[in-house]
């Protein structure tokens, strides 16, 4: 499929690192210089995405399978991809995702100990082999990450710190795989220097007046 990915940005961490008021002041900042933007979060962005994220992240239904959540999660990416991002990006139009293809990779793969290589073909499949320009990986310590998170957990955070750690390592060693798509961010930084650093590489890439 021949569809330009120039302006498909995604937002990836461990839960509790921040980078959903990262992609959100992407978004602000995008839209202030007058640019067309859609947001999409994941698993869901759709009806159907968003009737499989309820299945995904339901506390009562402690029997999924890992497996089946691989598949869950890349079907819900699939319907996305398919009904919204591609139409988007066709469009000329720039699309945020918070959480992305990368997320299958470090949770399922890292967190639930699968096949990356499977896992990467999988994503493949659901994605049209479509991929973000820029994947800005915000990184913290996962015990920050607990610090940070509400007192409520979905299924997933209820797997605990030792999960988020795995889940961390997996993170940097696909960053240090695809070093020219995934940008590293030390998300111990403030808000507003983390906020900056995104703009500035953004600015860089797009030629934009850094100025909002
Ligand atoms: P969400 O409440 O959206 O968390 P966050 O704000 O951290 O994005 O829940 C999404 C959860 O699903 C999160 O724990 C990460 C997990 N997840 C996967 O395990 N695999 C995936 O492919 C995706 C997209 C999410």
């Amino acid at each position: 499929m021949s569809i330009s990915t120039d302006r498909f940005i995604s937002f990836e961490g461990i839960d509790g690192c921040g980078k959903s008021t990262q992609a959100r002041s992407l978004y602000d900042f995008l839209i202030s210089h007058g640019q067309s933007v859609t947001f999409v979060r994941e698993p869901g962005g759709t009806d159907i995405s968003e009737a499989i994220r309820n299945i995904l992240l339901d506390n009562n239904r402690q029997e999924l399978a890992d497996r089946t959540e691989s598949l869950l999660m890349t079907s819900s990416r699939a319907q996305l991809t398919q009904e919204l991002i591609i139409p988007e990006l066709d469009a000329g139009h720039w699309v945020i995702a918070d959480r992305y293809a990368d997320s299958t990779l470090a949770y399922q793969g890292s967190g639930r100990n699968l096949d990356l290589e499977w896992l990467i073909k999988l994503n493949d499949f659901a994605t049209y082999q479509i991929q973000p320009k820029i994947t800005f990986l915000v990184d913290i310590d996962p015990m920050e990450g607990q610090r940070r998170r509400s007192a409520e957990n979905d299924r997933i955070e209820d797997e605990g710190l030792e999960f988020q750690k795995l889940v961390r390592q997996g993170y940097l060693k696909i960053a240090e795989r695809f070093k020219n798509r995934i940008i590293v961010l030390n998300g111990h930084q403030s808000v507003e220097k983390l906020h900056k650093q995104i703009k500035s590489e953004i600015s860089r890439s797009f030629n934009f007046e850094n100025n909002a």
